[in-house]
């Protein structure tokens, strides 16, 4: 597995690369959510690259990146047991050399949901995204629908800019007890964590309602509620249904017949932890 930490490093080993490319862009501290990635990304034929960078422009100024987990040692052996062939890791110098005067806006996207909690978080994304796709310039890219907004978003980028890759989505990965995989958890102490399979208990409460027949916004947004402060989860950010392709809302109060995902962001003392449902029938 090839350790790259640097760009001239990274082209050199793309202008090796014969057939195509699978990138999976992590911020390490590593968990089998992301070795999920890397396993799917692993087809015959393909070369698969993971970067490993904790991206200050997508945090605020109150926010966890100074301490967020960088644990590399660990993450390098957790790669090549996977099949990764190469690892990007730059420095933010490496990435930004002092500029970053430029920036990628998916609007109004990028402002809802978690971006009205976390503002300027995902034009921090997009930016960074589309930056190790041009250096990277990969034909398939491995995201997960555990940070469904961020799929969205980067798909919609993608897109508008004709971006040459193809977004693939992988399923959440989850603990025994259900609480979605997250580099953040290992932030919770031991009652909190106990209290955080709230979070999925909550969307599961919200999709038997849904498929008991209940179509109203508020209702199904109650029932999550309810199941969360039983959890002693009551400082939410956002319950939200909305439609699973766009993220867009309903229209109504009433949800007709249109795929639809439930999305939550909740906090537990200073961790903030999102998941989500796309209900089905
Ligand atoms: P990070 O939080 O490290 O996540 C890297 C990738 O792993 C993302 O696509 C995320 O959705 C996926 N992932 C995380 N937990 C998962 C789980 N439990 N199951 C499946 N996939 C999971 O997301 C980021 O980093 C950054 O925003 C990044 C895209 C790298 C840009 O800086």
């Amino acid at each position: 597995m090839e350790w790259l930490t640097d760009r001239l490093a990274l082209q050199c080993w793309r202008d090796g690369v014969v057939g195509e490319v699978a990138f999976v862009p992590t911020m390490g501290a590593l968990h089998e959510g992301h070795l999920s990635l890397v396993r799917a990304a692993r087809v015959v034929s393909r070369r698969v690259i993971v970067s490993i960078f904790v991206n200050p422009t997508q945090f605020g100024p109150q926010e966890d990146f100074a301490r967020y987990p960088r644990v590399l040692v660990q993450d390098r052996l957790l790669l090549e047991a996977a099949g990764c062939d190469a690892v990007f890791v730059p420095s933010v110098e490496e990435m930004y050399r002092g500029s970053g005067q430029t920036r990628v806006q998916v609007e109004p996207l990028g402002s809802d949901l978690c971006g009205q909690f976390r503002p300027g978080h995902f034009q921090g994304v997009a930016t960074v995204v589309l930056m190790l796709l041009n250096l990277v310039r990969p034909q398939w890219l491995y995201l997960g629908w555990k940070d469904y907004q961020q799929v969205v978003v980067v798909r919609r980028m993608v897109e508008d800019l004709a971006v040459p890759v193809q977004v693939v989505g992988v399923g959440t990965v989850r603990e025994a007890d259900g609480l979605a995989m997250s580099s953040r958890n290992r932030y919770l102490a031991e009652v909190e964590r106990g209290q955080a399979v709230g979070v999925v208990r909550a969307l599961q409460a919200g999709q038997a309602a849904w498929r008991a027949g209940t179509r109203q916004v508020a209702s199904l947004q109650e029932v999550a509620r309810v199941v969360l402060a039983q959890h002693g989860i009551t400082v939410i950010d956002y319950i939200a249904l909305r439609q699973a392709e766009s993220l867009l809302p309903f229209p109504d109060a009433q949800i007709e017949d249109q795929a639809v995902v439930m999305l939550l962001a909740v906090r537990m003392g200073t961790t903030r932890l999102i998941d989500n449902l796309v209900f089905a029938l």
